[in-house]
């Protein structure tokens, strides 16, 4: 039996988090220039893309430039924002063969002109799919978007304001909260994302780093997903015997 055969088609979580890290380290490891570890990064972005359009997920969400990698030396980040351009038109296509939606978050005001063309074509393109919706964090990061959100509620003159209403400010509105958080290369933290949204989320942390990432990777991690017990505060009597 293949690990696939293990996974629950109807437990499968409706959207998925990853913060895909070990690009520079995969490249060092082997004697060549981090760049390398980027452009094999999105091999892996296609595969993971593709899987998750495949298995029926509903939402994707891939931490690919926080606002803290602004930080990192020049070249790098112009060769990031190359990569992106690249990748953006590249791949279009196969979005379209997979009927995956494309959205962004994030400041992508901040991003090159000629990126933030190619991602409104992009989005504009797949704005009819109707599966896999496929959300890309870019120049993103948790404080930057709860800031936001605090500006946005006063500048409304907002007074009366409650959980809900609050999420509605935050640039996933439109998006449940994420089901399972899958983090590559062995770090365990949350590096500034969807801090506000992965309250409840399943946090899985694997050594592998995110060129080597794959997909009987994934479906490692859901199928170890499968295997927790969600409780939201709830007894395990309570969510067993499905009383409230
Ligand atoms: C993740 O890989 C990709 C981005 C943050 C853009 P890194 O570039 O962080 O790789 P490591 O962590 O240095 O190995
Ligand atoms: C987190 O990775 C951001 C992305 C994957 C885009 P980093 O490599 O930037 O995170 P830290 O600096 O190790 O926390
Ligand atoms: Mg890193």
């Amino acid at each position: 039996m293949s690990l696939k055969d293990n996974i629950i088609k109807d437990q499968l979580p409706r959207h998925i988090a990853i913060i895909m890290d070990g690009n520079g380290r995969w490249a060092k490891k082997q004697g060549l220039l981090r760049m390398f570890g980027h452009k094999k990064g999105v091999e892996t972005v296609h595969e993971i893309t593709e899987t998750c359009a495949e298995l029926g997920i509903e939402y994707l969400t891939l931490y690919a430039f926080s606002t803290e990698n602004w930080n990192r030396p020049k070249e790098e980040v112009d060769a990031l924002m190359s990569l992106l351009v690249d990748t953006i038109e590249k791949e279009t296509p196969t979005l379209m063969k997979n009927n995956v939606r494309l959205t962004t978050i994030g400041d992508t005001s901040r991003l090159p002109e000629k990126a933030q063309t190619k991602f409104i074509n992009c989005i504009n393109q797949t704005a009819c799919n109707t599966g896999l919706v496929l959300v890309l964090a870019l120049s993103y990061s948790s404080r930057w978007e709860i800031v936001n959100a605090v500006k946005q509620i006063i500048d409304k003159g907002i007074k009366q304001i409650d959980e809900s209403t609050f999420a509605t400010f935050l640039t996933t509105s439109h998006i449940p909260d994420p089901d399972l958080l899958i983090r590559t290369s062995g770090e365990y933290r949350i590096s500034n994302f969807l801090l506000w949204q992965l309250a409840y989320t399943e946090l899985y942390f694997t050594d592998t780093l995110w060129p080597d990432f794959n997909k009987e990777e994934l479906y490692k991690a859901l199928i170890n997903y499968q295997n927790r017990e969600r409780r939201f505060g709830k007894t395990s009597e309570q969510i067993s015997n499905n009383t409230h």
